[in-house]
């Protein structure tokens, strides 16, 4: 029986504690993200060891103030969902034992989400409140696609700093369900952005500070061409070689739809060897890392040309030219081929300002409707993870008390 429809929300994946009860699954009370950044930066990357220290350290308080900030108690609640991967191991592992000692303590049920099927589900939780705000708040509104709405089957990019995933996401009577349409054979998406900040000597995560260099760089500088990585598409079943590459059944996939990411990223770095800007990088690191640097993103053409040179603000701008154009050519390309009407683009990359702006201007051509989540959404969150535990719970789908975290549990059967 359901209380009010609380449901809290634990994500402990990579390197973000958070924790959000969501009501009914449309509704945020509260939403809480403790961020490791500032641990993580020196080093241009997550930690893993360092993430599950930290994600031990915030668990309790994060959670703590996702309750107070939302007014409720443990009692108030329907049930507990947590991130059971994919994910670092050690990351998970605080999340799923913290949301199961919570749960058998407070004697509620525990739900497992999938964290891509999450990050989904942070588009439709958006959608969902804008429609309860546009409907007057009336409380019976229930704003939930029905199954037969053009809604309920849409194409979604799942594009993250380990993720740069298609699926076909359908409601239906059980709720939602996946169906793996496209992935990266090798890199993320936001790895590539991460890995090119970094050789550049940017800061950590690379994703904003290219989202604000390359607004004052010209993208048609250095043209990347996808074509050059053509032939990793045809990777057939080889095993794959990253984190986010893991459990694919890429042979099953059409070619049409993969993505690559590590050779332009090779392509840049290639550029930076070929043009001596490789000494300047590294002074610019030393400069952005050294104790107490306030690194941050620029906000201006001069502040940009303070970081660097020009040519660097142009390699920058062409590199997120490309990669945004071949995410869209892509994405198009699918949901075509699948007569999807509506697109949800999500993960930490689609806060990306470029993205957003051309995913827009190309579905006006297209006939298909792209719908982000606000930037809080975009990155790693915990509403999302209670957004996607809702209809699992009204189906009753509870996880064991042997549940553990899956580093590379898929989503829709892949
Ligand atoms: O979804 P997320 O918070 O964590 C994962 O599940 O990976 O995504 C983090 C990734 C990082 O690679 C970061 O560089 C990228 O998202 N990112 C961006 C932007 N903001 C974050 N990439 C491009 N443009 C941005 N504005
Ligand atoms: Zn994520």
């Amino acid at each position: 029986m359901s209380k009010g429809g609380l449901i809290l929300g634990i994500e402990s994946s990579c390197d973000e504690t958070a924790a959000a009860v969501v009501e009914r699954g449309e509704r945020t009370l509260s939403s809480v993200v403790a961020s490791q950044i500032s641990t993580h930066a020196r080093y241009g990357g997550v930690v893993p060891e360092l993430a599950s220290r930290e994600h031990l350290r915030a668990i309790v308080p994060v959670v703590r103030a996702a309750l107070a900030e939302a007014g409720v108690a443990l009692d108030d609640l329907d049930a507990i969902a947590v991130t059971a991967g994919p994910g670092l191991a050690g990351a998970l592992l605080v999340g799923v034992s913290y949301a199961k000692a919570l749960a058998f303590a407070a004697g509620l049920p525990l739900i497992a989400v999938n964290h891509l099927e999450g990050h989904i589900h942070a588009v439709l939780l958006q959608g969902l409140q804008n429609a309860t705000a546009a409907s007057g708040n009336n409380p019976q509104w229930t704003g939930r696609s029905p199954s037969d709405s053009p809604d309920a089957q849409s194409l979604a990019l799942v594009v993250s700093g380990g993720h740069t995933h298609l699926y076909w996401a359908q409601h239906g009577e059980g709720g939602w369900r996946y169906r793996l349409v496209g992935r990266t054979v090798d890199d993320a998406a936001g790895e590539a952005y991460d890995k090119v900040a970094k050789l550049l000597g940017f800061g950590y995560p690379g994703g904003p500070w290219i989202d604000a260099l390359a607004r004052f760089g010209d993208p048609r500088a250095v043209p990347f061409s996808f074509s050059q990585i053509k032939h990793k598409i045809h990777l057939g079943d080889r095993p794959p070689r990253t984190k986010a590459a893991v459990s694919a059944p890429i042979a099953d996939l059409d070619p049409h739809f993969l993505f690559s990411f590590s050779g332009i990223k090779t392509a840049v770095l290639r550029y930076v060897e070929l043009h001596g800007l490789r000494e300047e990088a590294q002074a610019r690191a030393a400069r952005l890392f050294a104790p107490g640097a306030d690194a941050r993103p620029p906000r201006s053409k001069e502040e940009a040309l303070e970081l660097c040179p020009q040519q660097v603000l142009d390699l920058v701008a062409s590199f997120q030219h490309a990669v945004v154009g071949d995410l869209m050519k892509k994405s198009f390309a699918a949901a075509e081929a699948l007569g999807a009407r509506r697109i949800l683009v999500t993960g930490g990359v689609a806060a990306n300002r470029e993205l957003r702006t051309r995913f827009s201007a190309e579905a006006g051509r297209h006939r298909v409707r792209v719908e982000f989540p606000t930037l809080a959404l975009s990155t790693d969150n915990a509403a999302m993870i209670a957004a996607a535990a809702w209809p699992r719970f009204q189906a009753g789908e509870f996880a064991s008390g042997e549940l553990s975290g899956n580093p590379s549990l898929a989503l829709g059967g892949s």
